[in-house]
């Protein structure tokens, strides 16, 4: 079958993996990029010149350029789909469509509130509706919505007593009364968000099932756990700690790390396996939600000291390191613990992950640790 896919969010960390990822699969890419006064393109520009992909301009909260995109994209796949007749049967022309654009900071999203939501509820609801107007069957346009684990917020402290004792900005979680299979968050698992990001991509993720049910749009959310990579955003704290500790294996007199809060658990995983679920998502029988994780948790400080680690450090303790813990960095609203549990993507899609959490972080530090010696 030929296939098609259009990418909302093609110059982010995931959208460059994606692309890549639909290239090898010997898909038609077309990327969505929104114009700005300075080159946003970093990530695929080292696909520029590949046959089979094309960038277009657009903003997903313009509805106007949204529908516009999605439109032209249904005929680029129906063209594909009429070319490939010639070589080989096919049953239908097929477009597949990625959200993955969003305001994507949740620290950030404290400060603008409104611009995620328009960014990120209002921009999947633009593409949504593109979608159902062109009213055609279900198998030929399937949807992906970029849900996020950070919708599940503080569901833990629903069910248990996280005590919480602050002394000098530090936030110390003394005991956390859970039982083992309560600190997991699945499908099943309510949804208690703590922040303007998380509000929006819950609202969205609503939106999908609504079209979904209301419409029959073939229309999936992956829950998504952290995700890093060597292309993650240099603001996020992952990226900040191996650019800064890149440096530092360079020079041990820089100024020390600036950070928040160090006792947040997260479940990282490698961005390059989380596209391949996203994908799979897209080739079942029926649209469907699935949570994609490792299934592991570590925190902050685990991350800090791992990186510090892969550039030659041997601390065994934050105190030991050049960190000044910084109040400021708090967020409003702090999410403590996400752990998930995949076993559904694992069951109906076959999906497992594949880098640890150590090659995750190491894979980061000699990334950044070769850009600091280019300069
Ligand atoms: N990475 C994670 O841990 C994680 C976990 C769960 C869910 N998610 C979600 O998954 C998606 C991909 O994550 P990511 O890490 O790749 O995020 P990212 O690197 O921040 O990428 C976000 C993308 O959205 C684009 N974008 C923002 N506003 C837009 C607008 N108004 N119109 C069109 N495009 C717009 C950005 O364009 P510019 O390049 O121009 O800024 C960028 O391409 C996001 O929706 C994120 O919220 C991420």
């Amino acid at each position: 079958m030929s296939k098609t896919a259009l990418i909302f969010g093609v110059t982010g960390q995931d959208g460059s993996y994606l692309t890549e990822h639909l290239l090898g699969l010997g898909y038609h890419v077309i990327g969505v990029r929104r114009r700005t006064s300075v080159p946003n393109t970093g990530r695929v520009d080292h696909l520029a010149g590949e046959p089979l992909f094309k960038l277009v301009c657009g903003d997903v909260t313009d509805a106007a350029s949204v529908s516009h995109v999605v439109w032209q994209a249904w005929q680029d796949a129906y063209m594909e789909w009429r070319r490939s007749l010639q070589i080989r049967p096919s049953e239908g022309p097929r477009l597949e469509v990625y959200n993955l654009a969003a305001q994507s900071h949740v620290k950030a999203s404290f400060d603008e509130p409104l611009h995620t939501t328009q960014a990120t509820y209002l921009g999947c609801l633009n593409v949504l509706e593109a979608i159902r107007r062109l009213d055609v069957r279900q198998e030929h346009v399937r949807f992906y919505q970029a849900s996020s684990s950070e919708m599940f917020g503080a569901a833990f402290d629903t069910r248990a007593r996280v005590i919480e004792e602050c002394s000098e900005g530090a936030i110390h979680w003394k005991s956390m009364s859970l039982t083992e299979r309560e600190r997991y968050q699945d499908e099943s698992t309510p949804f208690l968000p703590c922040s303007p990001y998380a509000i929006a991509k819950l609202a969205a993720h609503h939106a999908v099932r609504l079209y979904r049910d209301a419409y029959g749009l073939f229309a999936c959310s992956g829950i998504l756990h952290n995700h890093e990579s060597e292309r993650r955003g240099e603001e996020f704290v992952t990226r900040k700690i191996t650019k800064y500790v890149a440096r530092w294996a360079r020079d041990k007199s820089i100024e020390p790390l600036r950070l928040g809060n160090l006792n947040a658990s997260r479940d990282w995983g490698h961005a390059e396996d989380y596209v391949r679920a996203m994908h799979l998502m897209l080739q079942q029988e029926k649209g469907d939600d699935f949570v994609i994780c490792t299934g592991e948790t570590h925190t902050v400080r685990e991350f800090l000291l791992a990186a510090f680690k892969a550039a030659g450090s041997e601390a065994e303790n934050v105190e030991s390191l050049p960190v000044v813990i910084d109040s400021s960095l708090y967020r409003p609203s702090e999410v403590p613990y996400l752990r998930g549990d995949c076993s559904k993507a694992k069951r109906v899609l076959g999906w497992k992950p594949e880098v640890p959490f150590e090659e995750l972080v190491r894979r980061m530090v000699y990334s950044d640790m070769r850009a600091t010696d280019r300069g």
